[in-house]
């Protein structure tokens, strides 16, 4: 794997070569504002980008966005925004303003929906002067698997095509990446190129439990696949001594640095 990439910051490419901890993005999965700040407190020396969900996001809103900003770190909002397009339009606008780092829509809502966000994000960010957030798909979750995939949701495609097939919509929608299972990192890796951020939830190390995840990898084997960013929640945040399985996934992925 190469050790930096380019994106785009307002349609600018720029290079960034990322270290481990810029890697890592801290899943914030609680309800309360005080116990996310005292987890943004106790991470902000290792970690650059906190996710905030729908949990937190659902209860506390966005002052927990502005405090994590005031730490000087970085908020992926989590809120894999999933209906018409105007409304995911201007729920992408309104993401911008509170100056998120990334957000997250779902593929499934279909490319009119990826593409009315993205130009919009484009036009906000020219005129308002604010700095365009990241925009990623969610393609399938990784809760989710090939015997669910089929029988609930009712998809004959395989997992990894139907993975390919989302990503590819994003990617013609000009979507800046996708969320995907570590396991699918290779495959979009290959079809749309080191430009195309791959966001991974559903990173497990050998040392810890798998949960409700089904498609886990390490974190050294996502990012071996492809991963740009490692969405870390439980692995972390569930251990007796929560820091120290953070640096001990640090450890576990210098290589990558
Ligand atoms: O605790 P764990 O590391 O499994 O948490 C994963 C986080 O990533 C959760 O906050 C979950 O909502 C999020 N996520 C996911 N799968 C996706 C997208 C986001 O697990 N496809």
């Amino acid at each position: 794997m190469t050790a930096s990439r380019y994106f785009k910051i307002n349609d600018n490419r720029i290079e960034l070569s990322m270290q481990p901890r810029e890697r890592i993005i801290l899943a914030l999965d609680v309800a309360e504002y005080g116990e996310a700040v005292r987890i943004v407190n106790k991470f902000k020396k290792h970690i650059d980008v906190f996710k905030v969900g729908s949990e937190l996001f659902t209860s506390v809103g966005p002052k927990l966005v502005e405090k994590i900003h005031s730490a000087g770190k970085k908020v992926f909002l989590d809120l894999k925004f999933h209906d018409i397009p105007n409304t995911v339009a201007k729920s992408a606008v309104a993401a911008a303003r509170l100056g998120v780092f990334m957000f997250n829509v779902h593929t499934l809502g279909g490319l009119e929906m990826m593409k009315q966000a993205a130009q919009a994000l484009r036009k906000v960010s020219l005129k308002e002067n604010v700095e365009r957030p990241r925009i990623i798909g969610v393609t399938i979750l990784t809760s989710i698997d090939q015997a669910a995939l089929r029988d609930e949701l009712g998809v004959s495609l395989r997992m990894s095509a139907q993975v390919k097939h989302l990503a590819g919509l994003a990617h013609n929608a000009g979507l800046d990446g996708v969320v995907a299972s570590p396991e699918d990192a290779e495959r979009i890796r290959s079809h749309y190129g080191k430009d195309f951020l791959i966001v991974a939830p559903g990173i497990r190390p050998s040392w810890a439990a798998a949960d409700d995840q089904k498609r886990t990898l390490t974190p050294k084997e996502a990012l071996r696949r492809g991963a740009d960013y490692l969405v870390i929640g439980r692995a972390v945040l569930s251990q007796p001594d929560p820091v120290k399985a953070l640096k001990r996934i640090e450890e576990e992925i210098e290589n990558f640095s």
